[in-house]
């Protein structure tokens, strides 16, 4: 097999043992030269399914679905033949290569299938996270200029189709939909199970997600189907992923952990995944890790606090032996969490640090390296990463300043849809793209994450921009301007906690508070709306007129005393 000529550079079949040998000889490009060889034109999805039927996989479980009302699985035959089809359907509804396929629905089977069929098709998806509310689908569809959308009966009561002029074919998965709207099952089931790649560069566009920065609307980072090469290297030194693995990570794919990780990583070494539908519950996690017999797992520190919070007598009851390691991504991995792994499930936790921008595992608490506690790790072969200061030089150790990476790793968010600008300050002061994380470095080259710079929240491993919040609370009549920011909480990370300067007339009360937080809820996200609230006179604003965050973020420490 043409990989193990690459590996064979790094002993041992293809986990990685020799991290400085890896570092020195490895780069991405020797691993594109393995993967596409001669050919011109590529697709991820050739790589995800055709290669492992290829390689005899083809009857192996690619997905098992797991909710309270439908359990489900497919292997990668069953995945091809449905993939087929759909992208067949997008064929008949005339989407072409570039155009755009926006996907709103819960965890569900169709939601992979049509993933993965607009991308066999080039098709350029648009994943929508469930919790959004009219104005952040809105947004999306609007800035995306999306030509068709996959979504339930019940989510598309928040898409306002009369606003969305490029939008052609909605299709439904469950519910009635209107006269409008297709039934994507008949028309998956009336489609033709084969059908032709739409062979693409290694730079064409696979999904834009929408992330959000600091100040502005969300960024619509445009991710590439060159992103395998990053996710198979990942999937094979940071997830050690064997092909007797059953992996499950828990992020949903409107999130890019739940794209990156929860189908393409795993799907590139022809490892099962476990999607479980609904909300979070700790005992149905455990079942679910006994139930799948789930051997590596890809989680996040609040979902761990959570479990621990339940309690022995809910965790303690299911067989978690299968259990090689688990890894998290998202927030600090705090000691006490990783202890408890280590004393209760007997395996360590690999923390892992990126970013929706970098589409990738960057620097990571790999295997073959020892573990120093309250360190995001050591960046992955082919990655360089540095401290540096405001002017871009790089910083000795143990000085905080910004986490840089230098540019050009193959999942590279490669634009900003629609917005060049934007996507150029990332890389303002070149050769590095800035993060807006602060860190430091040790002398032994480990990092150690110190927040973010730029004032964008992480409540329970979601990322907020404060921009949208306060934007939607000046919409309340009882709101004339906002200031938003992430505060310090033990179990989600940070809350989000809004200042606000009421209108003449208004009077802060319980109720009124309760209103705005509905108010956010039911415009915006659940998890975008605040927690806390305070009334202030007035904002603190920059010279050019945006949010000083600086100053916000020193009140909600004080006051978080
Ligand atoms: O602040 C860092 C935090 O999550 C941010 C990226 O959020 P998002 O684009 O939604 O992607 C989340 C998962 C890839 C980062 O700028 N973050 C990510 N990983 C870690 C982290 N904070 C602490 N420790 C981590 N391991």
């Amino acid at each position: 097999m043409g990989n193990q000529k690459i590996i064979g550079a790094l002993p041992g079949e293809h986990n990685l043992q020799d991290y400085d040998k890896a570092c020195r000889e490895f780069s991405f490009e020797m691993l594109a030269r393995e993967f596409y060889g001669n050919a011109g034109k590529i697709n991820i999805v050739h790589r995800v399914i055709d290669h492992n039927i290829e390689r005899g996989r083809g009857d192996r479980m690619a997905l098992y679905y797991d909710a309270d009302d439908r359990q489900a699985s497919y292997t990668f035959n069953e995945l091809n033949e449905q993939v087929n089809r759909f992208a067949n359907v997008l064929d008949k509804y005339g989407l072409q290569k570039g155009d755009r396929l926006a996907i709103f629905l819960p965890r569900s089977p169709e939601l992979y299938i049509s993933f993965l069929g607009a991308a066999k098709k080039g098709v350029i998806v648009v994943p929508m996270f469930e919790a959004f509310m009219k104005d952040a689908v809105r947004e999306r569809l609007l800035s995306s200029g999306a030509q068709a959308l996959v979504t339930n009966a019940e989510l598309l009561s928040r898409v306002p189709r009369q606003e969305l002029p490029d939008l052609r074919a909605v299709l439904i998965t469950q519910g009635a939909g209107d006269a409008q709207t297709l039934d994507w099952y008949s028309e998956v089931a009336g489609a033709s199970p084969r059908t032709e790649f739409c062979w693409v560069n290694r730079e064409d566009p696979l999904f834009i997600l929408y992330a959000a920065g600091a100040d502005g609307r969300p960024k619509g980072l445009v991710h590439v189907h060159d992103m395998m090469l990053g996710l198979w290297a990942t999937a094979a030194w940071v997830h050690d992923l064997k092909e007797d693995d059953v992996y499950w990570c828990t992020a949903d794919p409107g999130w890019i952990t739940g794209i990156a990780y929860g189908f393409w990583a795993p799907w590139l070494h022809g490892v099962p995944v476990l999607v479980k539908g609904g909300r979070f519950d700790a005992e149905q996690w455990c079942r679910a890790l006994e139930k799948y017999r789930v051997s590596v797992w890809y989680s996040a520190p609040t979902a761990f606090r959570m479990i621990i919070a339940a309690g022995k007598e809910v965790y303690g009851r299911y067989d978690l032996g299968r259990l090689r390691h688990i890894l998290s991504v998202g927030e600090p991995l705090t000691d006490d969490v990783m202890q408890w792994s280590l004393e209760t499930l007997g395996v360590p936790i690999y923390d892992t640090w990126w970013m929706s921008e970098t589409g990738m595992n960057m620097i990571c608490n790999l295997r073959c390296l020892n573990i120093k506690m309250g360190s995001i790790g050591r960046p992955v072969p082919g990655i360089q990463a540095a401290v540096v200061d405001d002017e871009g030089n790089e910083l000795p150790p143990y000085r905080i300043g910004n986490l840089a990476v230098r540019a050009g790793w193959p999942a590279m968010a490669r634009d900003v849809w629609g917005n060049r600008e934007k996507y150029e300050e990332y890389f303002r002061l070149k050769p590095w793209f800035i993060s807006g994380d602060a860190a430091y470095m040790d002398e032994d080259g480990y990092f150690y994450f110190q927040g973010r710079v730029d004032g964008v929240i992480n409540t329970a491993g979601e990322r907020v921009g404060p921009w949208e919040v306060e934007e939607k609370l000046r919409e309340h009549p009882a709101v004339q301007d906002a200031g938003v920011a992430g505060k310090p909480d033990k179990i989600r990370g940070e809350i989000i906690k809004a200042y606000v300067v009421l209108q003449p007339g208004y009077e802060w009360s319980h109720a009124l508070g309760e209103e705005l937080r509905n108010f956010v809820k039911t415009g915006l996200a659940a998890h975008a709306a605040p927690r806390e609230f305070a009334v202030k006179e007035s904002i603190p604003k920059t010279p050019d007129g945006k949010v000083d965050r600086k100053v916000l973020r020193g009140w909600v420490l004080e006051l978080g005393k």
